[in-house]
C-alpha cells in the first residue's frame, strides 16, 4: 500500500529508490532506510490509521518487515505477513522490487511458533503444494498467467 502511494504521489523518488536499489542490491525497504525518508510501510501504516483501519492491522502494515519493532511483542499478524513476504519471494512471486530475504526477523518465526528448521521445511515441502493448489484454483477463474 505505501509503495503505490510512494509511486503515485512522489515518482521521482521512487524511482530514485528503485535505481540504487538495483545499483545495490537488498531490500526496497533498506534501500529506503538509507536514504532517510519514511519507509513504504511508514507511509502505508500512517495512512491505514488515517483510514481507521483497525490497530492490529495498522501495526501490521506498519511493521511488516520489522515485526520484531512493534509495540505489540510479539506481533503476530505484522509476524505472519513479514514470514509470508519472506516466502513469497523465496518463489519470485509478486513484484515488490526485489527478492532479497535476507531482511528475515528471527523474532518472527518465535513469535509463530516456528523453528527455523520448520521454516525450511515449509519452504521445501509445504510451500509448494499451497501455491499448486493455489494456481490451480486461480486457473479455474482464469487469473494464473
Ligand atoms: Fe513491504
Amino acid at each position: 500500500m505505501g509503495k503505490v502511494v510512494l509511486a503515485q504521489y512522489f515518482p521521482e523518488e521512487f524511482d530514485k529508490i528503485l535505481i540504487r536499489l538495483r545499483e545495490v542490491g537488498g531490500s526496497f525497504h533498506a534501500v529506503e532506510k538509507s536514504r532517510g525518508g519514511l519507509t513504504h510501510a511508514e507511509v502505508g501504516g500512517f495512512l491505514g490509521a488515517q483510514w481507521n483501519l483497525p490497530d492490529p492491522l495498522v501495526r501490521a502494515i506498519r511493521f511488516h518487515h520489522t515485526p520484531g519493532a512493534a509495540p505489540e511483542d510479539p506481533d503476530h499478524i505484522a509476524s505472519a505477513i513479514h514470514l509470508a513476504d519472506v516466502l513469497i519471494k523465496t518463489r519470485n512471486i509478486g513484484s515488490g522490487g526485489d527478492s532479497d530475504i535476507s531482511g528475515l526477523d528471527e523474532g518472527a518465526i518465535r513469535a509463530m511458533g516456528l523453528t527455523e528448521d520448520d521454516l525450511a521445511k515449509i519452504v521445501e515441502e509445504s510451500l509448494e503444494k499451497e501455491l499448486k493448489d493455489s494456481r490451480e484454483i486461480l486457473e479455474i477463474y482464469g487469473s494464473w498467467e
